[in-house]
C-alpha cells in the first residue's frame, strides 16, 4: 500500500454524492499507529495527547517538542495514512511567521505531511501563508479545545445565532484560505451539515454529523481507555477493563509463585 497524499484527501469531498467518507483516528505511539494505519486515511497526532497520554487538564500546556516526539513515532509506525500533526497552543497564533517556523520544525523533524491548527477567520491568513509555502494545513472549527478559556468550557457550539454564524463564517474562511480538510468539532448537527455544504474541502466531524465528509475520534476514547469522555464518543471496546483483568492475573501469578512457570524459565540441559 502506497502512502495516500494530501491532494488525494482533498479530492474526497462527498458532496452528498455517496462517496466514501474519510476515516481518521488519533494516534500518539508507534504500535498504535501500526495497528490503525491500514484502516485509516488520516492519522492525527492530536494535542489531545495532553490529556490522554500526559494527564493534563487541557491541551493548553502541550509543547511543540511533545508534538514532534509523538509525531515522529506515528510516522515511523505508518506507511499508508496521511499523518497530520496538531500545532499546539502558543506555537502558531502570533503571526504567519511564527506559524511557519513551528510548522517547519514539525515537518522536518517528524516526516509528517501536514499540520492542523485551530481557529477560523483569525487564522485564515496564516493558513494561506503556509499553504502557499509548501505546508498543507487542516483546519479545525466549532468547539476548539485550545480556546477553552474563551468558550468557558467544552461547550457545544451553535445553540445560539451568534455561535452558529461564527462556525459557518470560520469554516468558509479556512476553506477559502486553502485548507485541504476541515475538522468540525462539537456543533449542532444541522450546522455541521450547513458548514459541510458551504465549503469545498472535505469536512471531518467529531460530535458533528454523519453528513460530514469524514469522521474522527480520539483512539483512547473509542477503545474505552479514557474515562472522561463526551457523549459524542462511541465506545467500541472497554480496554481498561481488559487490561485490568490481565494485570490481576499477573499479580495473582506472582503472589502465588505460579509465574514464572516452567515455560518462562531457563533450565540446565
Ligand atoms: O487533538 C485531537 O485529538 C483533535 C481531534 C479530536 C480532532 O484535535
Ligand atoms: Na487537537
Amino acid at each position: 500500500m502506497k502512502r495516500l497524499t494530501v491532494p488525494a484527501i482533498r479530492d474526497r469531498k462527498t458532496d452528498g454524492k455517496g462517496g466514501e467518507p474519510l476515516v481518521m483516528l488519533t494516534a500518539y505511539t508507534v504500535r498504535m499507529a501500526q495497528i490503525l494505519d491500514p484502516h485509516c486515511d488520516i492519522l492525527l497526532v492530536g494535542d489531545s495527547l495532553g490529556q490522554v497520554i500526559y494527564g493534563l487538564d487541557s491541551t493548553i500546556p502541550v509543547s511543540l517538542d511533545m508534538m514532534i516526539a509523538h509525531g515522529a513515532a506515528v510516522v515511523r509506525g505508518s506507511y499508508h495514512s496521511v499523518v497530520t500533526v496538531d500545532m499546539p497552543f502558543g506555537s502558531y497564533e502570533a503571526s504567519p511567521d511564527h506559524a511557519i517556523a513551528s510548522a517547519t520544525r514539525i515537518m522536518k523533524e517528524t516526516g509528517a505531511a501536514a499540520v492542523k491548527m485551530e481557529g477560523g477567520e483569525a487564522m485564515a491568513e496564516t493558513v494561506a501563508f503556509l499553504t502557499a509555502r509548501g505546508i498543507p494545513v487542516m483546519g479545525h472549527v466549532g468547539l476548539t479545545p485550545q480556546a477553552v478559556n474563551i468558550l468557558g468550557g467544552h461547550k457545544v457550539q451553535g445553540r445560539d445565532d451568534a455561535t452558529a454564524a461564527k462556525v459557518l463564517a470560520d469554516a468558509k474562511a479556512i476553506d477559502e484560505a486553502g485548507a485541504f480538510a476541515l475538522v468540525i468539532e462539537g456543533v449542532l448537527e444541522p450546522i455541521a451539515v450547513d458548514a459541510t455544504r458551504a465549503v469545498s474541502c472535505p469536512t471531518i466531524g467529531i460530535g458533528a454529523s454523519a453528513q460530514c465528509d469524514g469522521q474522527v475520534l480520539v483512539i483512547d476514547d473509542m477503545l474505552g481507555m479514557f474515562d472522561r469522555v463526551p457523549r459524542f464518543v462511541k465506545k467500541y471496546d472497554d480496554l481498561s477493563t481488559r487490561i485490568e483483568d490481565a494485570v490481576k492475573h499477573y499479580a495473582e501469578g506472582v503472589r502465588s509463585r505460579s509465574f514464572p512457570g516452567i515455560e518462562q524459565t531457563y533450565q540446565p540441559k
